[in-house]
């Protein structure tokens, strides 16, 4: 057995800020952030948490509301699984997994979050698909609750939480918002490769702080803001890119030119061009949400296979690649038919 893409979904917060609106806060400039990142607005939740956006993506990815992309309504009762990607979660316990589960009525589910930051849709997804693959071959399943047959895999996020919003090298990049997939039975051998890979430079990307909140542990750092260095993320995103996209065809015996859509971590225009550049890949076939979202970490993908899929782009048979990397650093790929 294998799996597919059966629903897709997004939610962004109501409040759009567009570049001029943050030469209020930082010195910058719509035109250095245009031409830098291929940024124009991004969403700011500021009524919305993150559990409401996921709540909402989920939802048309279901079949439940109108918006998303869905063949026919999928009951609530026939999701097994939630794994829920996010790096700002609004609580830490419960899960948001199990919140989005309270909320959704999926009470055969079981839930659980995951984060590996820009990476982490896609590592959700490859839980979800193994677990569905282990309960196929009957290792999981000794009660009905266990077996997996249908999951539901979120990457949300409200990232402007721990934005550093006086620090003009960060700021302009980031947003809010979510998507969602459900996952259901599909062809064999759907995905047809994966592909998991580190280059462990912790300090590039990181949110340091939480040292420090024990009155035992000395005064650390006040407050969790995101600190990076770009131009080292820069340079490491579009070798990895290009490294996983050739490592994924190859597993899967195909040439890079065979994918149909590579879905792309949205964190700057300027790394999809040179990814595609050196890839040789048609530029038509890669998918775009940076310009009116704004990097949103783990929620960039599922956003974006909702756009392609709401469109009418992606047809059975297509092959579709996926590619997420972030803070770690690590980075994940996916490489599966669309149906
Ligand atoms: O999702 C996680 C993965 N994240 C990423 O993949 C991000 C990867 N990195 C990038 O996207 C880019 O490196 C940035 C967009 C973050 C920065 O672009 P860059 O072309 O690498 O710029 P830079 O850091 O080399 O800075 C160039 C200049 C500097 O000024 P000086 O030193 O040349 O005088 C910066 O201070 O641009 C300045 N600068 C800005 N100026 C106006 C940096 N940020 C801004 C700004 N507005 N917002």
């Amino acid at each position: 057995m294998g799996c597919a893409i059966i629903g897709c979904g997004k939610s962004l917060p109501a409040l759009a800020v567009a570049n001029d609106d943050l030469t209020q806060l930082v010195d910058t400039s719509d035109e250095w952030i245009t031409t830098r990142t291929g940024i124009k607005p991004r969403r700011i939740a500021v009524g919305e948490t993150n559990v409401d956006m996921a709540e909402a993506a989920a939802r048309q990815a279901m079949g439940l509301v109108e918006g998303g992309y869905c063949e026919a309504p999928i009951d609530p009762e026939s999701i097994d699984l939630v794994v829920y990607s996010t790096c700002t979660p609004d609580v830490l316990v419960p899960s948001c997994a199990a919140l989005v589960r309270r909320r959704l009525g999926l009470v055969n589910a079981v839930a659980f979050d995951v984060n590996a930051a820009c990476s982490g849709f896609i590592y959700a997804m490859s839980v979800a698909e193994s677990m569905m693959a282990s309960s196929a071959l009957g290792v999981a399943g000794a009660g009905r609750r266990n077996k997996v047959r249908r999951a539901l895999v979120i990457g949300s996020e409200r990232l402007t939480r721990i934005t550093n919003w006086k620090d003009r090298t960060t700021c302009v990049l980031f947003g809010d918002g979510a998507g969602a997939a459900v996952l259901g039975a599909g062809k064999k051998g759907n995905p047809l490769a994966l592909s998991f890979s580190t280059s462990p430079d912790v300090a590039a990307l990181d949110v340091p702080g939480l040292a420090g909140t024990s009155p035992f542990a000395g005064t650390g750092r006040p407050a969790s803001r995101l600190s990076m260095d770009g131009r080292r993320v820069f340079r490491f995103a579009v070798a990895a890119i290009c490294d996983a996209v050739e490592g994924l065809a190859a597993k899967a015996g195909i040439a890079v030119a065979d994918i149909d859509h590579l879905v792309l971590h949205q964190a700057n225009e300027r790394i999809l061009a040179a990814a595609v550049k050196r890839l040789g890949i048609d530029d038509a076939r890669v998918a775009r949400t940076l310009r009116d979202t704004g990097n949103i970490s783990s929620a960039c993908i599922p956003l974006a296979l909702d756009r392609l899929a709401r469109a009418g782009e992606l047809e059975d048979g297509d092959l579709v690649a996926l590619v997420g990397f972030g803070a770690g650093l690590d980075i994940g790929a996916c490489l599966l038919r669309w149906k």
